[in-house]
Parts: structure tokens; C-alpha cells; sequence
């Protein structure tokens, strides 16, 4: 939802280019290597969405009816079109997530398939952080890799929106990379930029997912004007997403005083419920305050760069001024 700023779009005007299909993209060159370094790993590989990149990094683990487990929840899974099916042959297998977002290591380990020709193999664990805005904890992340590992799969992280767990947690980029074979990270989310996701691991794996890529028409050329974005959101807008988050309390609160109920939110992701009597009319009277909004029982709330103290509290407002209900009434 996030416009390029004036800061930005002179950054991508001034960038350097080259043809990135032929590797000669200086600014891409730079924007891969500096997130591999932060990361700690031998390369990275830019992508014109994160779709492409979790598709691109499935397919370079997996092979033709191999197995991926995965959260039924994850973006990989849920919201990508099925393309590790359609167009990777991968199988997914997907397993339930708890209500804090994670797997329980039980419920992974039923899911590997013994060697036998009636299974497709089990090669890859997907983890996603922040998954729906909850933050896996470190402690988790060692436990589900590791156990990973002693079981011969491969472990992939969608890191769309991993800034936001470094930022939650404290911590760098390479502890909330640990124990992941590959890392995939958007500019394009909290980060602020039009596009753009940069996939990391081992150089081999990336050489293959390097093949994936021009495969699936990601193959850019003068991409360097995307690279540029990225590289001004890892310098300014990282530190901003603390606001993103302080925001999305604000925001939770005033919603809660409202009397409605609302999942506290750990990073810049909040759920609301609304009485589903009430949702058709809610969305009307939100655009009617100029507030474009998808309006569900269980409705999502995201926190941004261009989502400001004055506009969320015009929402607020919004929420506050709907007419036809009493939410306390509705519990
Ligand atoms: C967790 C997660 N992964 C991946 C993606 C895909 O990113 P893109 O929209 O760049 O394809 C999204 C998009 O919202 C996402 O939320």
C-alpha cells in the first residue's frame, strides 16, 4: 500500500544500471550483495516479487514430486496460487498452525513420510516470520531448523516481513536468519518500496534459483532502478518500522475503547472482529471517510510508512462515528 517517497524516487532516478540477466547491474550487484553480507550468506538474488522469490527458492530445493511442509496459513501455501503445485510439481503438505502462528514440532514430525513409493519424499520445511504479524521466537526457530536438519529436509524462510521480527526482537539479521538454508526478504512491504524481494543462501542453491527465475520471467534487465529503492528502504525506513509498530498499539487501543474486540498486535499486523451483520455497511461507511478497506469478521489492520498518527487516528474516528452498531452490545 506504500508510495515510493520523493527520497526515494530521486534514489532510483540517479541509480546506476546495467543488464541484470547478464549479472552486469552494478546497483542490483550491490543491493544483492549487502543483504547476503547483513544476512550471512554467500549470495542473494533479486526478484520482482516475493511470490517469485518463495516459488523460485521451492523449486531450487525441491525437485518434481518432492514434498514441502508448510503452515496452512503461510503465504507460500495459502496466497500464492498455488504455484509450488501448478508450476514447481512440488507437493505441498500443508499443517495447521497454533494460534500463536507456529508448528509444533510433533505435528512436523507425523507429517515426514517414511521412504516407500506410495509418498512423495519430504524435503523441505517453510517457516514464515513474522507469520500474520506474530513473531516466531528464536528459541523456536533453533528447534524447528535444527529438528529439520536431523531429518534430512532443507529449511526455507519467507522473511517478507522479517524487519519487523529484527525490529520486535532486538536482534540482527543473521540471528533471525539461523538455521534457514534460504531467506527471503521484501522491500516491498513495511520497507516502502514498488517492488522487489531478494532471495539468500548458499551460491550453488542461488545459481539454481538464478536458473528458476529466467524460467519464471522474473529475468529483469535494467532492474537497477528497482535495486536503488531497496537499497535507500534498508538505509532509511528499517528504523522507521518501530513507529509501525507503536502505531498498531494505538491503533489496537482505540479500537478496544470502541468495544470492539482486537488481537494484540505484536508488530504492525492487528485483527478486529466485526459482527458480520455488519461488515458490508462498515466498508461503505469507511469509504465514504475515503478509507479503502476490506471489511471481514476477522478484519486485518496493517501499519505502514505512509500510514501516519493523524491518518490512523482518522480511521479511528471512522470507527468511532459508524452508526449502526453498539459493539459492546454485540460482544
Ligand atoms: C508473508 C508474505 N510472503 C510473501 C508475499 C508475496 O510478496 P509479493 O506481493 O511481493 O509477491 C507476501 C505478500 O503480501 C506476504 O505477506
Amino acid at each position: 500500500m506504500t508510495r515510493p517517497s520523493a527520497e526515494m524516487r530521486a534514489a532510483m532516478a540517479a541509480a546506476e544500471v546495467g543488464d541484470d540477466v547478464y549479472g552486469d547491474d552494478p546497483t542490483v550487484n550491490r543491493l544483492q550483495a549487502l543483504l547476503a553480507e547483513r544476512f550471512g550468506f554467500e549470495r542473494g538474488l533479486f526478484f520482482p516479487s516475493g511470490t517469485q522469490s518463495n516459488l523460485a527458492a521451492l523449486m531450487a530445493h525441491c525437485g518434481r514430486g518432492d514434498e514441502y511442509l508448510v503452515g496452512q496459513e503461510a503465504h507460500t501455501y495459502s496466497y500464492e496460487g498455488g504455484g509450488a503445485a501448478a508450476l514447481g510439481g512440488i507437493h505441498p503438505q500443508p499443517l495447521e498452525n497454533d494460534a500463536d502462528g507456529l508448528i509444533p514440532l510433533a505435528r512436523i514430525a507425523r507429517a515426514i513420510k517414511p521412504q516407500d513409493v506410495h509418498f512423495p519424499p519430504t524435503r523441505l520445511l517453510a517457516l514464515e516470520n513474522t507469520i500474520g504479524g506474530r513473531v516466531l521466537p528464536l528459541v523456536y526457530q533453533r528447534e524447528a531448523t535444527q529438528f529439520a536438519h536431523q531429518h534430512g529436509l532443507h529449511t526455507h524462510l519467507d522473511g517478507a516481513r522479517i524487519y519487523n521480527a529484527i525490529v520486535k526482537l532486538g536482534v540482527d539479521e543473521r540471528a533471525a536468519a539461523a538455521g534457514f538454508d534460504s531467506v527471503s526478504v521484501c522491500l516491498s512491504k513495511g520497507l516502502g518500496t514498488p517492488s522487489g524481494s531478494v532471495l539468500l543462501g548458499p551460491a550453488e542453491f542461488i545459481e539454481r534459483a538464478r536458473r528458476w527465475r529466467k524460467a519464471l520471467g522474473g529475468g529483469m534487465r535494467q532492474a537497477g532502478v528497482l535495486a536503488a529503492a531497496g537499497i535507500y528502504a534498508l538505509e532509511h525506513n528499517v528504523k522507521l518500522l518501530a513507529e509501525d509498530h507503536a502505531n498498531a498499539d494505538y491503533l489496537a487501543c482505540g479500537l478496544r475503547n470502541i468495544g470492539l474486540a482486537v488481537e494484540p498486535p505484536q508488530t504492525n499486523i492487528l485483527y478486529v472482529d466485526v459482527p458480520p451483520a455488519h461488515t458490508e455497511d462498515l466498508r461503505r461507511h469507511l469509504e465514504g471517510r475515503g478509507i479503502l478497506a476490506t471489511v471481514r469478521p476477522h478484519m486485518r489492520l496493517v501499519t505502514h510508512l505512509d500510514a501516519t498518527r493523524p491518518k490512523i487516528e482518522g480511521a479511528l474516528q471512522a470507527f468511532r462515528d459508524y452508526p449502526h452498531w453498539n459493539p459492546r452490545a454485540h460482544g
